[in-house]
């Protein structure tokens, strides 16, 4: 398969940022780990990252309209909570999109509970750090 594995707002500040929420790795790093058990298991996958929310939209419509993916990994940081710009992208591609949380958004502070993308997205991985990624990888493919 192919995955864009897709990093929304701060999350350019991984493995520096809040290291007890969101662990020392950087997103380098993260991606990297990525990369290797994508290509141990014979799948493509490529990565963007921005903190403007229109960037964000302009790379889903772009997976769609050029047909660059199967499937899109999205951890689209506080954008989750408040973006209804990116729950309408998601649901405007027909393309399935997983979000993806490194944190237990549901063990934090209570505006993290709200999503405002879940209920267009394939499903929803929170809480195993830089393996929520991985995790919605493996149910993609099973
Ligand atoms: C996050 C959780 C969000 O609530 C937060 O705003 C982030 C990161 C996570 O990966 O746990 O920036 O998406």
């Amino acid at each position: 398969m192919k995955f864009l594995v897709m990093n929304g707002v701060n999350l350019n500040l991984t493995g520096k940022r809040e290291q007890s929420v969101y662990g020392t790795q950087t997103l380098e790093q993260i991606n990297e780990k990525i990369s290797a058990f994508c290509e141990r298991n014979g799948d493509e996958v490529s990565f963007y990252q921005s903190n403007i929310e229109g960037e964000l939209v302009n790379k889903l419509h772009e997976a769609f309209l050029s047909r660059s993916c199967d499937a899109v990994i999205f951890n689209a940081g506080a954008f989750t909570h408040y973006s209804y710009a990116l729950r309408d992208a998601i649901a405007s591609i027909d393309i399935p999109v997983a979000e993806v949380h490194m944190s237990n958004v549901h063990a934090r502070e209570p505006f993290r509970k709200t999503s405002v993308l879940s209920e267009v997205c394939k499903g929803v991985v929170c809480g195993f750090g830089a393996n929520s990624y991985i995790a919605a990888i493996v149910a993609f493919k099973a």
